[in-house]
């Protein structure tokens, strides 16, 4: 027999009730009406894939929490994140795709997380993702797209920024100076990084520093790197980086761009943000609650080299994910979670058990029209039946018992006013 235990969803997992569902219906509603208005098409893939997919080397927390097994001397996974999935089917097609292709998908994704606010063992995410366009543009769409997004929940008046970064700038620094000798070390550097918010500056400077880790930085070469990622303003950094910085002008380029589009207010430049995964190459950028409560909102970046890492060609892309926990979060905490109605239109309820075939005729027909119909099947005692359609949010019950059929009519309730009237049935 099962343990009580084992009759709960498994910690970090949801059970999703149709109150539950009805908003998850609803945000992804948003998601999807975004991606479309973007021009943006769906796609979808196994939820399980071989676990070599997603297993890099760069000490990436997204690795280590990964749901994994073997099984018939495969070795598979529960996918932690999209991003590795849709490489792998546009590395199937590469020779067929038009470039540049636009993709996004709504999908759950597993990670055995340690568990804080905002933070499961599975999540939904949304994810937009650009293929084939090397300029900033791309990364200018995605992130209108995520403020319209923002727009539609209720969140477009600045609840929510954007952070943004380039590691490309990070990364002609660092090759300019102490990883001159050892480019290899700056993925494995930006996942110890992505953790100054979290463990602190003496941490990261340790880590950076371990004789036995990737980087192997000396205390004065991890302090500067430290250093680096202070700095707040565009300007400063453009100081700080090579003369005539790619990354830079980019960076410059796409504040313009974002002015365009009439977002460039609520996008700061922050060197802090490299994000935790060790194939992003450009632009980097996460979202957060303006009050800076809760995790990121959102993340995404451009990871160029991706494709090629899997064996494919070279192919430039860029995306994001977002999730549906965090934004959920938020919302309650705006007062900004909708009151979703089930959508039922009407209650059929046979009074007697001769009437129940005129009653299917008359639930099938309302269906047939496109109307969400319960036909009672339980208890019929009007009373009742009244009661529960009214809670349900029905807009009318159509009653039928002897006398009303031996008339050939129905009796209809508007619940909104309480007004009767009879229809004929046929
Ligand atoms: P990520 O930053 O790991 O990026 O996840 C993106 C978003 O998914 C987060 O900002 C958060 O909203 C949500 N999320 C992630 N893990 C959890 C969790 N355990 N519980 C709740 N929500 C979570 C990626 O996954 C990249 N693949 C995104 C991307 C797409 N980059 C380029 N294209």
């Amino acid at each position: 027999m099962a343990r009580p235990s084992d009759l709960q969803a498994p910690r970090g997992t949801r059970d999703f009730y149709p109150e539950d569902l009805r908003l998850r219906s609803w945000l992804f509603a948003h998601f999807r009406e975004v991606s479309r208005r973007f021009g943006f098409e769906e796609v979808d893939a196994p939820v399980v894939e071989h676990a070599e997919l997603f297993t890099r080397k760069a000490g990436e927390e997204i690795v280590e929490q990964l749901y994994h097994w073997e099984m018939h001397d495969r070795h598979l996974a529960l996918r932690p994140e999209m991003t590795p999935s849709i490489a792998r089917m546009v590395m199937a097609r590469a020779g067929a795709l038009r470039l540049p292709l636009r993709w996004f998908t709504v999908t759950q994704n597993w990670r055995y997380e340690r568990m804080t606010r905002g933070r499961k063992r599975e999540h939904f995410q949304w994810n937009m993702d650009v293929w084939g366009e090397p300029g900033v543009g791309a990364e200018a769409e995605l992130l209108a797209a995520i403020f319209a997004l923002l727009e539609r929940v209720g969140l477009g008046g600045g609840q929510v920024r954007i952070q943004l970064n380039s590691r490309a700038l990070l990364e002609e620094t660092l090759r300019a100076g102490v990883l001159r000798e050892r480019p290899e070390a700056f993925e494995p550097l930006c996942v110890i990084v992505d953790k100054l918010a979290k463990i602190g500056a003496d941490a990261v400077v340790e880590q950076l520093r371990d004789p036995a880790g990737a980087v192997r930085l000396s205390a004065d070469e991890a302090r500067d790197v430290v250093g680096l990622l202070g700095v707040t303003g565009l300007d400063d950094a453009a100081a700080a980086a090579p003369p005539g910085s790619h990354a830079v002008a980019e960076l410059r380029r796409l504040f313009e761009l974002l002015a365009a589009y009439g977002v460039a207010d609520r996008v700061d430049f922050d060197a802090s943000v490299v994000r935790g995964l060790a194939y992003y190459t450009g632009v980097v950028f996460e979202a957060y609650d303006a009050d800076r409560k809760l995790r990121a909102v959102c993340g995404g970046g451009r990871y160029d080299r991706l494709l090629e890492t899997l064996g494919g060609p070279r192919i430039p892309a860029v995306g994001f994910g977002f999730g549906d926990v965090v934004i959920a979060e938020l919302l309650a905490d705006h007062g900004l979670l909708p009151a979703l109605a089930r959508g039922l239109d009407d209650v059929v309820c046979a009074l007697g058990e001769a009437q129940r075939p005129a009653a299917i005729a008359l639930a099938q027909r309302l269906r047939a029209s496109g109307r969400s119909v319960e036909l009672v099947l339980g208890d019929t005692r009007p009373k009742r039946v009244l009661a529960d359609a009214d809670k349900a949010g029905a807009a009318r019950v159509w009653l039928l018992g002897p006398d009303e059929a031996a008339r050939g009519v129905v009796r209809v309730r508007e619940l909104a006013t309480g007004a009767e009237r009879d229809e004929a049935l046929s």
